[in-house]
C-alpha cells in the first residue's frame, strides 16, 4: 500500500513511525512532515491545509490510503474531497469533524442525546455575555468558538477574570475569527482524563488510557498550550470508568451522529472531567491528541495501519488491538517563549545521543533540517518519549534523554506524569 500521512507535528511523526512498521505499508509519504519524519517517510512540501494540493498529490502518486493527523484539513473537508476521487482516508468528514470545529454544534449534539456536560450559553456580543457572567457568577469557563488549537479556553476564578476573557476574545480578537462567538460554561470540578476510541461509523474500539499536561509550567500552572507532555496508562481511567464512558458518552454520540446522517469515522478524542457524578464531557477532538499519540504509538503492538483502514472501511468489529503491558511517557521540549512569542532557527544538538538510549524515541514536531543541522521551527519542537515498566520508570528514562539534548533556546516541564506517579 502507498500511504500518505498529512501533518508535520509530533503526532504525525509517531503515526509515521508506527505505520512504517506495518507489513502492508510499501511506501510512505508525509505532507509536509518535518526533519524527524524524513527518517521514516518521504516528506513532500505541501501544507497540511492545502486541500487541493493534497488531493492532487494523492491522485498523481496513486496513493491507496491517506491518514489525516490535524483537525484543520478535516474541518476543511479533505476526507470528503479524497472520497470524491475514490481515495479512502482515515478521519471524519467535514460535517462530522464539526464535533471539534464548532463547540456550538458539539454542545447541541450532546444535549440531544443527553450526554453529561457543563451547562452553557453562547453569545455573539460582549454586553450580553457580561450580563450572563453577572447572573451566573464565577467560577466560569469562557471559550472562543471554532478552532483555536486548544488555546481559546480561559478558566475564570472570579467575575473580573471572566470580563477580561470576554474582552480578550471578542474585542482584542486574540483568536481572530474564532472570537465572533463565545461560549460561557459552568466550571466542572474534578480530575481531567482523555479518552480515545477508533470509530468506523457504527463500531468503537477504545484505546488504552492516556493523559496530557496542558499547562505550560510545572505543577500544571500557567497558560494552556497544545500539551507539554503525556503518559499512558492514566490510572484515573479504571476499567469501570472506561465502561461508563463508552456507555454514557461514546456510544450515544456515535449512534446519534449516524442517525443524523453524518456518521463519525476516525479517532474520537473525548476530553472529560471525572466528577463526583461520573464522566462529563469537556470537549471532543476529531483527531489523535498531540502529544498523547506519541506514547500511545509506542505502546501499540498491533498493526496500526490495519486498524486505521478498518475505520475507513467500516470493519472495525473485526479488529482487536494489542498493547505492551507497560507505560510510556512523552516530555515535550518547546522553544522558550511558547505559548507566546518565540524565535525560530536555533540549532538543536544531541538528538542522536538521546535517540540511541534504550526504550527512547525522539519524535520531532517543529523541526527543520538545514545543512546537516536540525533547527527549531515551531513552538513545540520535540517529544522525547520513553517506555518503562511503570509511568515513573518511563519518566526517568524520558528525562535522561531530555538531558542529552543540547538546546539552550528550548525548555520543558520537569514533572510530566506527576499525577499518575503520586497516586
Ligand atoms: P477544552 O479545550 O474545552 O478542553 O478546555 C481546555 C481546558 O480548560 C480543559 O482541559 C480544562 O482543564 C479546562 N476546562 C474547560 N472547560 C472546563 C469546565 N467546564 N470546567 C472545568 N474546567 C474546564
Ligand atoms: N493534547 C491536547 C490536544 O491534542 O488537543
Amino acid at each position: 500500500m502507498k500511504v500518505l500521512v498529512v501533518g508535520g507535528g509530533g503526532r504525525e511523526h509517531a503515526l509515521c513511525w508506527a505505520i512504517a512498521r506495518s507489513p502492508n505499508c510499501d511506501q510512505l509519504y508525509c505532507a509536509p512532515g518535518n526533519a524527524g519524519i524524513a527518517d521514516v517517510a518521504e516528506c513532500v512540501a505541501i501544507a497540511e491545509d492545502d486541500v487541493s494540493g493534497l488531493v492532487d498529490f494523492a491522485r498523481r502518486k496513486e496513493i491507496d490510503f491517506v491518514v489525516v493527523g490535524p483537525e484543520k484539513p478535516l474541518v476543511a473537508g479533505l476526507v470528503d474531497r479524497l472520497k470524491a476521487q475514490g481515495i479512502p482516508a482515515f478521519g471524519p468528514s467535514a460535517q462530522a469533524a464539526n464535533i471539534e470545529g464548532s463547540k456550538g454544534y458539539m454542545k447541541d449534539l450532546l444535549a440531544r442525546y443527553e450526554v453529561p456536560t457543563a451547562e452553557y450559553a453562547v453569545f455573539d456580543e460582549p454586553e450580553a455575555a457580561k450580563e450572563y457572567i453577572l447572573r451566573k457568577g464565577a467560577p466560569l469557563v469562557v471559550k472562543a468558538d471554532g478552532l483555536a488549537a486548544g488555546k481559546g479556553v480561559i478558566v475564570c476564578r472570579n467575575n473580573n477574570e471572566a470580563f477580561a476573557a470576554i474582552d480578550h476574545i471578542m474585542i482584542e480578537r486574540a483568536f481572530g475569527e474564532s472570537g465572533d462567538e463565545v461560549i460561557i460554561e459552568e466550571f466542572m470540578p474534578g480530575e481531567e482524563a482523555s479518552f480515545f476510541a477508533l470509530v468506523d461509523g457504527t463500531h468503537a474500539l477504545p484505546l488504552v488510557s492516556a493523559q496530557d499536561h496542558k499547562a505550560v509550567g510545572d505543577g500544571d500552572e500557567g497558560p494552556n498550550t497544545g500539551g507539554m507532555g503525556a503518559y499512558t496508562p492514566a490510572p484515573v481511567v479504571t476499567q469501570e470508568l472506561i465502561d461508563s464512558i463508552m456507555e454514557k458518552v461514546v456510544m450515544p454520540v456515535i449512534q446519534g451522529m449516524a442517525e443524523e446522517g453524518h456518521p463519525y469515522k476516525g479517532v474520537l478524542y473525548a476530553g472529560l472531567m471525572i466528577t463526583e457524578q461520573g464522566p462529563r464531557v469537556l470537549e471532543f477532538n476529531c483527531r489523535f491528541g498531540d502529544p498523547e499519540c506519541q506514547p500511545l504509538m509506542m505502546r501499540l503492538k498491533s498493526d496500526v495501519l490495519e486498524a486505521l483502514v478498518a475505520c475507513a472501511e467500516g470493519s472495525l468489529d473485526k479488529v482487536t488491538l494489542e498493547w505492551h503491558d507497560d507505560a510510556a511517557l512523552v516530555v515535550v521540549m518547546a522553544t522558550k517563549g511558547y505559548p507566546g512569542y518565540y524565535e525560530r532557527g536555533s540549532e538543536i544538538r544531541g538528538l542522536e545521543a538521546a535517540g540511541a538510549m534504550e526504550d527512547v524515541v525522539v519524535f520531532h514536531a517543529g523541526t527543520k533540517a538545514k545543512g546537516g543541522k536540525v533547527t527549531a521551527n515551531g513552538g513545540r519542537v520535540l517529544g522525547i518519549t520513553a517506555r518503562g515498566a511503570t509511568v515513573a520508570e518511563a519518566q526517568r528514562k524520558a528525562y535522561a534523554a531530555v538531558d542529552a539534548i543540547d538546546w539552550p533556546e528550548g525548555f520543558c516541564r520537569r514533572d510530566i506524569g506527576w499525577r499518575a506517579i503520586n497516586r
